[in-house]
């Protein structure tokens, strides 16, 4: 399908990535179907984005009318056959491989096969994801960066079966929505997660060794190295379970290069359930009325 034709995107999963890429979407235009698993999940993604909506509003970054018409846009669904209305899928559900192949496979026999199934996944093998479905060539990897309103860059993945038509549809898909595409090769990590790897780990490690606190580490990133964020305040605002979960990929995928080990310090935070902002407290504390 051309960019033309589309109209109407389906996006599965609510969660920091998902709620983001539909509110940018309808704010681009488009009509949105959000998917999730429950309706309280979706209920809540909803009041996520309607407030971002309606705080660009205040701020005079569009005008009352628009921001109406950006939320009416958006409908929230908990039926997955409701995505056959769809002219474009980008999935952003957890960073399970299992779990994002059994959705494609179901999407196999709800979608029309020139129905683009665009992946967010961070590390995982597009072409692996794509590979049980009946029409890999049009599955895609559509890597948005967090906050995915704020965040230009899209990173387009082509897999080793993606059709090329698809991969530039993607493309212009990602212009239309206001980012930046960069087309990369279907490598763990891509290009920025893999770049990103030692900016968390070696923080990491230092922090294990004691050779610094995090909140030294973060400062000296931010003010010696001009960066917007450092490490520890980037992870609390990624997720560190999601954080996590992309180093044991890009570890494994690697065939356990030990540059890329995962840390175990990080690992314990995740089983403590400190995630970062979206429970309130990961390598600093946040609260109530903060920004999750
Ligand atoms: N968080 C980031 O900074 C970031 C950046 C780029 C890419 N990603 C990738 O985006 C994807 C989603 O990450 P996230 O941070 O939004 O995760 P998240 O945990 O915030 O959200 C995931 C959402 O998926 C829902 N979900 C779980 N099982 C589902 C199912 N079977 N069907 C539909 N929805 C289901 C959950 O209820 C949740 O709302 C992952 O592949 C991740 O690697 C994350």
């Amino acid at each position: 399908m051309t960019i033309e034709h589309i109209k109407k995107i389906g996006v599965l999963g609510s969660g920091t990535m998902g709620a983001g890429i539909a509110q940018i979407a309808a704010q681009s235009g488009f009509d949105v179907l959000l998917y999730d698993i429950n309706a309280e999940i979706l209920q809540k993604a909803f009041g996520k984005i309607s407030g971002f909506i309606n705080r660009a509003a205040e701020k005079g970054k569009m005008t009352r009318e628009e921001a109406d018409i950006a939320i009416e846009r958006i409908i929230t669904t908990t039926h997955l056959p409701n995505m056959a209305g769809c002219d474009f899928i980008i999935e952003a559900v957890p960073e399970k491989l299992e779990l994002k192949q059994s959705l494609y496979q179901e999407l196999d026999t709800i979608t029309s096969p020139e129905i683009i199934l665009a992946t967010n996944t961070s590390t995982l093998s597009v072409t692996q994801i794509a590979s049980i479905t009946k029409n890999p060539g049009r599955v895609v990897g559509m890597h948005f960066f967090n906050p995915v309103p704020l965040m230009k860059l899209v990173e387009v993945i082509g897999g080793a079966i993606s059709d090329e038509a698809a991969i530039q549809t993607t493309v212009e898909m990602a212009k239309r929505l206001g980012k930046t595409p960069v087309v990369t090769k279907d490598v763990p990590g891509f290009i920025v997660n893999r770049v990103a790897r030692p900016f968390y780990l070696e923080a990491l490690r230092l922090l294990e060794e004691g050779v610094a606190d995090h909140a030294t580490i973060d400062r000296l990133i931010r003010e010696g190295g001009g960066f917007n964020m450092g490490p520890f305040e980037l992870m609390d605002l990624i997720g560190l379970d999601v954080n996590f979960a992309a180093s044991v990929s890009v570890y494994e995928a690697y065939f356990h290069e030990p540059r890329y080990r995962p840390s175990l310090l990080q690992q314990r935070m995740v089983e403590s359930g400190r995630l970062g902002r979206k429970t309130g407290r990961g390598w600093y504390e946040y609260d109530e009325g903060e920004d999750k």
